[in-house]
């Protein structure tokens, strides 16, 4: 066993907004996960957490931040926990932190997706243990590394690149907004009025961004964000927890789709990400999600070597 994440340097810190990393750490934990895949493709095992154990609180469904967080729980030869909130005492009334009290007895770590920061950063300031944040409405981080180490697995660096990000100025667009700005990535968020990212986060990441001469901009046109663009992102119109917003979201998204004559106004060999699950016709179409350009699968797989690197690095 040889690689970045036996790096001690990030032991015990939480993980729950990019914005709380240097350039330096996010870089660690970027070479750790290229560590990690590679020893995997390898056969080379890596038990870096035996006799850990790690909890899962879900208070949103999901399919690749469960699964590649217990996979690779399992993989580092820790044991992961799943929790779903409609089976723990929380859903009765059980305080946050009395819950993180009791758990930071029995566990070593917990990831939780749910509705509120505000939730994660109570938990995290009443659990001794590392918090990973698996999603909230405001940010997703986690999704984030992977996406950039599929960026640089393509692309072959990040800085100096240019990232459009077409639709919804949320949780996934918050991070990337963070990450970008700290990775020397030059990123444009088309999206449609009144749909812009929080303004508060988009000018701490301005001020972070400024600091290396990277540009981040919130232009209506998509048709302008794209070009010359290496890299174009989507996600779904209407996220979880605004199901009941779903046609007048439709309605107001639907010149924000990535679709052929889009891609063709990028860089020439420009790559798709999505962080999944897709909607498939709506914010990007079958052609593309499926076509030469996307790598959105690779990008899915990347999840699973991303957040082993932060369990790595943080348990
Ligand atoms: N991208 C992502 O977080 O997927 P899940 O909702 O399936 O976990
Ligand atoms: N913005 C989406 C991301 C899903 C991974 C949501 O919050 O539902």
């Amino acid at each position: 066993m040889a690689g970045a994440y036996l790096d001690k340097s990030l032991k015990g810190r939480d993980f729950l907004t990019i914005s709380d990393f240097t350039s330096e750490e996010i870089r660690l934990i970027l070479d750790a996960a290229h560590d990690l895949k590679k020893e995997l493709k390898e056969g080379i095992p890596h038990p870096v957490l035996q006799g850990k154990a790690l909890g899962m609180i879900f208070t949103k469904p999901s399919t690749r931040t469960r699964v590649s967080f217990e996979v690779g729980m399992y993989q580092l030869g820790g044991y992961p926990l799943f929790l779903s909130a409609q089976d723990i005492q929380l859903r009765r009334g059980e305080s946050l932190p009395d819950t993180a009290r009791t758990l930071e007895r029995y566990l070593d770590g917990i990831m939780i997706r749910t509705f509120d920061q505000s939730d994660v950063d109570e938990l995290a300031q009443y659990a001794s243990i590392p918090v990973i944040n698996g999603l909230t409405d405001l940010v997703h981080p986690t999704q984030v590394i992977a996406d950039l180490l599929t960026v640089e697995e393509h692309k072959g660096k990040l800085a100096g690149l240019k990232l459009a990000f077409i639709g919804d100025g949320n949780n996934v667009s918050h991070s990337l907004l963070q990450i970008c700005a700290k990775l020397g990535v030059q990123m444009t968020i088309a999206c449609p009025s009144g749909y812009e990212p929080d303004a508060k986060i988009l000018a701490g990441a301005k001020d972070v961004a400024a600091k290396i001469g990277v540009q981040l901009d919130v232009v209506e046109d998509p048709v302008k964000a794209v070009q010359d663009a290496d890299v174009l992102y989507a996600d779904i119109w209407a996220s979880m927890g605004q199901e009941k917003e779903q046609d007048e979201r439709i309605e107001a998204f639907k010149h924000y789709q990535i679709n052929t004559e889009l891609l063709q106004k990028a860089a020439p060999g420009a790559i798709v990400l999505h962080c999944l699950p897709a909607h498939r016709g709506e914010e990007i179409t079958d052609e593309v999600i499926d076509g030469p350009h996307s790598v959105v699968f690779d990008e899915a797989e990347n999840r699973l070597h991303a957040h082993k690197a932060i369990m790595a690095l943080m348990m």
